[in-house]
């Protein structure tokens, strides 16, 4: 089995580790070869890690960079992706390339609290099992907070062992409690 993590050197690094002590050959990636290095160093299974270093917002890159992926690795199976707004095509250049070989993979799309309000527009795919992942906010006594790097990691694995289609990690109601 295999598993690419995008966007996996930060919140998305225990994921990451989680998925090797699941048996995945994981791959992650992230700009900055360093960051990769420490997911992949702090994991107990590095052996099942590939760094994959690379700035997603170059669609091109991106997509050659998938491409020789699956023509070394072959299938991948699952997809954990937190990717910002300034890659707006770089979730459907994924889709689209691993969506070739013509099996079932599927997608784990962690998007912001403003998803609930917006959904992005995420096209559907054939083969590809989309599941949306909500990151909230946590509502306490006096005011709200964002979610930490741990509620964050426990919450994307929550939902892929779930495998609901969407997820919602914290809450987003009441909306007008979200903090400023
Ligand atoms: N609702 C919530 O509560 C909520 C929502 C979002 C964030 N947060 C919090 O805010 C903190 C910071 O968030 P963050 O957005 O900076 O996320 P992050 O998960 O801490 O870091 C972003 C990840 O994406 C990679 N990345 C960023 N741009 C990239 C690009 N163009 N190409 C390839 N990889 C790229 C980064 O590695 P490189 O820099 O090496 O590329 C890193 O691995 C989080 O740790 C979390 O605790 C909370």
């Amino acid at each position: 089995m295999r598993a690419l993590v995008v966007g996996a050197s930060g919140m998305l690094t225990e994921v990451a580790r989680w998925l090797a002590e699941q048996s995945y050959q994981v791959i992650v990636v992230g700009r900055n070869r360093a960051k990769l290095e420490r997911v992949r160093d702090g994991s107990r299974y590095p052996h099942l890690f590939t760094l994959l270093p690379l700035d997603y917002g170059q669609t091109d890159q991106l997509r050659e960079a998938m491409e020789q992926l699956i023509a070394e690795q072959g299938h991948i199976e699952l997809v954990v992706a937190w990717i910002n707004s300034t890659a707006p095509e770089a979730i459907s250049t994924i889709q689209q390339v691993l969506s070739r070989p013509k099996k079932k993979w599927s997608l784990y799309h962690v998007c912001g609290s403003r998803a609930w309000i917006h959904p992005p527009l995420v096209q559907e795919v054939a083969g590809c099992s989309y599941h949306r992942i909500i990151l909230g906010f946590v509502c306490e006594e006096k005011g709200s907070r964002w979610l930490n790097n741990e509620e964050i990691a426990q919450g994307v694995i929550f939902a892929i062992q779930s495998k609901e289609p969407q997820t919602i990690v914290g809450s987003v109601e009441p909306w007008e409690k979200r903090p400023t």
